[in-house]
């Protein structure tokens, strides 16, 4: 992601002080578990960034776009999403603390309501704040150094999920995540679905796992691909990149080949799908009202009436989903042109806004039907 180099770039440009901003937003010093924050305690509300069991922190998970005709079921709901976040924590530590504000914020602000809330017409949405691997040890340390601090977050994500099951009452549920919140539902299912009791994996509807690499060998004997709009009890992934931008496919191929499923089709084929079937996007920070809205003006334009329909056409090929530039578009492809990170990452799940809702509750409805 470059969104930790411009904002150090910035600093570095205000303060007129590279090595202030450098341990401001990175860490030089190795792992060390001495400096590992607590683990959370998931009883505590303010161990979620959403919890319809804990009513001080679902405020966020309950928003849908103005204008799509869509509406939150909030209590109504029969199902739940386990929803893992991504990065949201730029300072200069390993990990972050399950509580930190900064987090909070950014979690909150946009994650949570514009890429969770996708799930909010079927599910309760149940978010779990975690100590994070932090944006700059993912940018300054190689991969295999990692592992041990991603060890720490996925500690985390385990007690929460345990937490989940437990305080759900056998309700059926989807999991659902994002960029490195994607690493760790990975992990998650490969353990859960090998060692669990049968009643407990019975309430699985299906994973949403995007914004990551997921390679199908990886999940083999695990969970399967959605190969089609209504099938449960699998997977669906992809990494958006404009149709050209080679870099941001190479990528995606780091840590393996991607699974790609095209969420026009929710077919896991190479066909391209046309923009008829598209059936609309959002922009990120769509909410952001007042002083955000305003210093963003520029770059996003005026907040939307409703989903952008017909927007692009999307093709899995090279285990990523090119998608036709959405920000060509002469009339609204001004909300789309602010994207911080790998091709379009951060915009993964809005361009597909309306395409993930309406799947999500064919999913649900097929699960109900199976019986
Ligand atoms: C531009 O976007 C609008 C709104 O989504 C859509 O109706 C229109 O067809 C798009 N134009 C082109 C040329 O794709």
């Amino acid at each position: 992601m470059r969104l930790p180099a411009a904002l150090a770039a910035l600093a570095a440009a205000l303060l007129g002080a590279p090595p202030l901003a450098e341990r401001l937003f990175f860490t030089t010093r190795p792992f060390s578990p001495d400096d590992t924050p607590p683990a959370p305690d998931y009883a505590l509300p303010s161990s979620w960034a959403a919890s319809p069991l804990h009513s001080q922190t679902s405020a966020s998970a309950t928003w849908v776009p103005r204008g799509s005709g869509e509406a939150e079921a909030a209590h109504a709901a029969r199902l739940d999403v386990f929803w893992l976040h991504p990065t949201t924590y730029f300072l200069g530590r390993w990990n972050a603390p399950a509580d930190s504000p900064t987090a909070a914020l950014v979690t909150d602000s946009v994650p949570v309501r514009e890429f969770a809330g996708v799930f909010n017409g079927e599910c309760r949405v149940f978010a779990p704040r975690y100590r994070q691997l932090s944006q700059g040890v993912q940018d300054r340390f190689p991969q295999s150094e990692q592992r041990a601090a991603m060890d720490v977050a996925f500690e985390d994500v385990w007690a929460a999920f345990e937490y989940f099951l437990e305080h759900t009452d056998g309700r059926p549920f989807f999991i659902g995540s994002y960029s490195q919140g994607t690493l760790h539902a990975m992990r998650l299912l490969q353990q859960w679905l090998r060692t669990a009791p049968a009643a407990q994996t019975a309430r699985f509807v299906a994973w949403y796992g995007i914004g990551n690499t997921v390679p199908e060998a990886e999940m083999e004997g695990v969970l399967p691909v959605c190969t089609s709009a209504t099938q449960t009890r699998c997977f669906i992934s992809y990494n958006a990149v404009v149709e050209g931008d080679t870099a941001a496919r190479d990528h995606w191929h780091v840590k393996g080949t991607p699974t790609c499923v095209n969420p026009l089709s929710w077919r896991q084929d190479e066909l391209l799908v046309g923009k008829e079937h598209h059936l609309g996007a959002v922009p990120l920070l769509s909410s952001a009202a007042g002083l955000w809205r305003v210093l963003l003006y520029p770059i996003l334009g005026a907040p939307s009436e409703s989903p952008d329909e017909g927007l692009l056409t999307a093709q899995c090929r090279d285990g990523v989903l090119y998608v036709s530039d959405p920000s060509a578009n002469k009339s609204v492809g001004h909300r789309y042109a602010f994207s911080p990170g790998v091709g379009l990452h951060a915009l993964d799940t809005n361009l597909f806004w309306m395409n993930l809702r309406v799947n999500i509750r064919e999913r649900a409805q097929a699960f109900f039907m199976e019986g």
